[in-house]
């Protein structure tokens, strides 16, 4: 699919270990998650480079057009490009275990009403940020207790929804995936 450099660094033709990555719909338009470059490149199908949507270029740091570790994204389909973000939920370099905090997000997952579901892993929960909202709800796993029982997660790297909105969570250290009907 790409004939990138084959090594890695920093130019437009190449990715520092990569993370996530989503088509969009309907195109034949590629973004990564560029890790370890701390920035997001979009790539037209087949293209030998491309180009940085986010982060890049401006270092590690908490501003609003710097990324950290960018591991995963998701694409809204209302975005438009802009060169610097806004805050979706938690608290910019801040962790903790109220409604507001987040630990370690990894994974998010936009629901067609427009909430955001996010892996909180190391609060081992999910969390659901109404539309908008600053204040997250639990709506699977308990706030920083880890366990095996069925309401338990340990380490929930990844979620995602079906059609249906029932949602599935990878709980990685507890080798499972845990199914969680529609909230
Ligand atoms: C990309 O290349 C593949 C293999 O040559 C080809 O099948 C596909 O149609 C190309 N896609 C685009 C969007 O150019
Ligand atoms: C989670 O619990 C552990 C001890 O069980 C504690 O060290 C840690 O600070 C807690 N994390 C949060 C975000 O409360
Ligand atoms: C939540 O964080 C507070 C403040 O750091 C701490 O006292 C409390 O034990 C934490 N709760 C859990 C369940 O980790």
């Amino acid at each position: 699919m790409h004939s990138l450099s084959g090594s890695s660094g920093n130019g437009s033709n190449q990715l520092y270990h990569r993370f996530g990555l989503v088509l969009v719909p309907n195109s034949s338009i590629l973004y990564i998650a560029d890790t370890y470059n701390r920035r997001i490149m979009t790539y037209l199908l087949n293209a030998t480079s491309g180009s940085v949507a986010a982060g890049g270029g401006h270092g590690a740091g908490a501003g609003s057009n710097q990324l950290c570790y960018p591991y995963s994204f998701t694409w809204d389909s209302s975005s438009t490009s802009a060169s610097s973000w806004m805050l979706a939920d938690g608290v910019t370099g801040i962790s903790g275990n109220t409604s507001i905090h987040l630990v370690n997000p990894l994974s998010r997952v936009l629901d067609p009403m427009g909430n955001m579901n996010v892996a909180d892993i190391n609060n081992r929960r999910i969390q659901i940020f109404l539309f908008d909202q600053s204040d997250g709800t639990t709506i699977a796993g308990v706030t920083n207790l880890s366990g095996t029982s069925s309401t338990r997660l340990t380490t929930p790297y990844w979620a995602i929804l079906d059609d249906q909105l029932h949602l599935y969570v990878a709980d990685t250290f507890n080798s499972r995936v845990q199914k969680f009907k529609r909230y």
